[in-house]
């Protein structure tokens, strides 16, 4: 099998690459990506000279380069996007270029070369706020609330039209939130554990009892997998980690595990349109792939922070660079309510 991945010098498309090869010997797999400040090559440094690895550079927009890269491949794993809801809520446009006119282009140059399987890597924030009790099925309605969560939603109905229309062989998987090594620290749990690392306060947004349901990579990466082999072609699969908390219980969780104090923590201006709660029924994934995920919330939690601890050097790297500037652009208000100022608002962007 030869697997077109995107977005492969990512958090969760790095594990994958990683999961995959390290089981399939069979496997070759082309990483396709644009390296834009969450891509980032060291994740899969160890791989540069692994025979049936390749990294091509390119966006998912750019079709003739994608024609060529997919050129010979059977499946694609689509993980390409702007993946960071923040980011989506003050700088909107990439992130419609890339998770909507990206998966276009994809699906465009993937049913000419006649793939064999398609997955898109969505999310459970399409289903948007759900009720206390109430976990989405794969038959829930869409309503996304912020622009990263639309996207998503679009893309993913653009993947169901080409099913309808072209019957085209593509599958969609819906995750929850997922933690776990090579995580851009712009994401809650690596930025907690980071900033709980330097004993820099920890940004918990507005009462910080937003509930998420929490998925090791792992297991995400072992569910992808399960799709591609044993998915119906046309359907689509939540994949959930059952570990669903409060955000201040994760941040409680991470301060235990590092013997660090609650001083460190900030409540901080809320995020605008935050939805309340997400809740996966996998059900179906349990039945028709036998999948289920394998690693508990407190066991992933322990490995990740010892991850972090041990890869300072990675952490650093990655948070200067594109990084601070980004920071420094976007970040302001929040800097700026962790020191009291809750009128602050986010700096203009030019
Ligand atoms: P990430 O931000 O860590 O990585 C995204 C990767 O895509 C980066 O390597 C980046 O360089 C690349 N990329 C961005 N724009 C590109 C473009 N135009 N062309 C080519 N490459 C481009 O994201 P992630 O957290 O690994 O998420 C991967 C996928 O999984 C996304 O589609 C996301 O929506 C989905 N997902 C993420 C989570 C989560 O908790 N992180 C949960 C469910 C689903
Ligand atoms: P995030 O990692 O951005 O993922 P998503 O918004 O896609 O679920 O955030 C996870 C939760 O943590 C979400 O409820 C927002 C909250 N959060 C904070 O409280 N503080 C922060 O600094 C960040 C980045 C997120």
């Amino acid at each position: 099998m030869q697997i077109f991945v995107t977005g492969g010098a990512g958090f969760i498309g790095s594990n994958f690459i990683h999961h995959t090869l390290a089981l399939h010997r069979n496997t070759t797999i082309v990483n396709y990506d644009k390296l834009t400040y969450a891509g980032n090559l060291e994740n899969v440094a160890t791989l540069a000279n692994h025979p049936n690895y390749r990294f091509i550079r390119g966006d998912i927009c750019d079709g003739a380069r994608v024609f060529e890269a997919m050129r010979g491949c059977d499946v694609v794993v689509h993980f390409a996007a702007e993946s960071h809801v923040d980011r989506s809520i003050y700088e909107p446009g990439p992130v419609i270029d890339t998770n909507i006119t990206g998966t276009f282009t994809l699906l465009k140059v993937a049913r000419e070369l006649q793939v064999k399987r398609f997955v898109q890597v969505s999310t459970d924030e399409v289903y948007g706020d759900l009720p206390q009790g109430v976990c989405s099925t794969e038959e829930f309605p869409l309503a996304p609330s912020s622009p990263y969560a639309a996207s998503k939603a679009a893309a993913d109905m653009l993947v169901r039209s080409f099913v309808r229309t072209y019957r085209f062989p593509a599958l969609i998987t819906r995750a929850s939130n997922n933690y776990g090594p090579y995580q851009f620290p712009e994401k809650f749990l690596p930025l907690i554990i980071s900033n709980a690392l330097a004993d820099k306060p920890l940004p918990v947004y507005g009462d910080g009892k937003q509930q998420r349901d929490w998925l090791h990579v792992e297991d995400h990466c072992r569910g992808i997998l399960a799709v591609i082999e044993r998915g119906r072609v046309g359907e689509t699969y939540n994949l959930g980690g059952g570990s669903v908390e409060m955000n201040i219980s994760m941040v409680r969780r991470v301060l235990r595990l590092l013997g660090k104090t609650e001083d460190l923590i900030s409540y901080v201006a809320d995020r605008p349109g935050h939805d309340r709660r997400y809740a996966l029924d996998c059900t179906k994934a349990r039945e028709e792939l036998e999948w289920a995920p394998t690693i508990g919330l407190e066991e992933g939690l322990q490995s990740t922070v010892t991850w972090y601890e041990r890869n300072s050097a990675w952490l650093e790297r990655v948070r200067g660079g594109e990084y601070r500037e980004y920071y420094e652009r976007y970040y302001v208000h929040r800097d700026a309510s962790i020191r009291g100022l809750a009128t602050a608002t986010p700096r203009t962007v030019t």
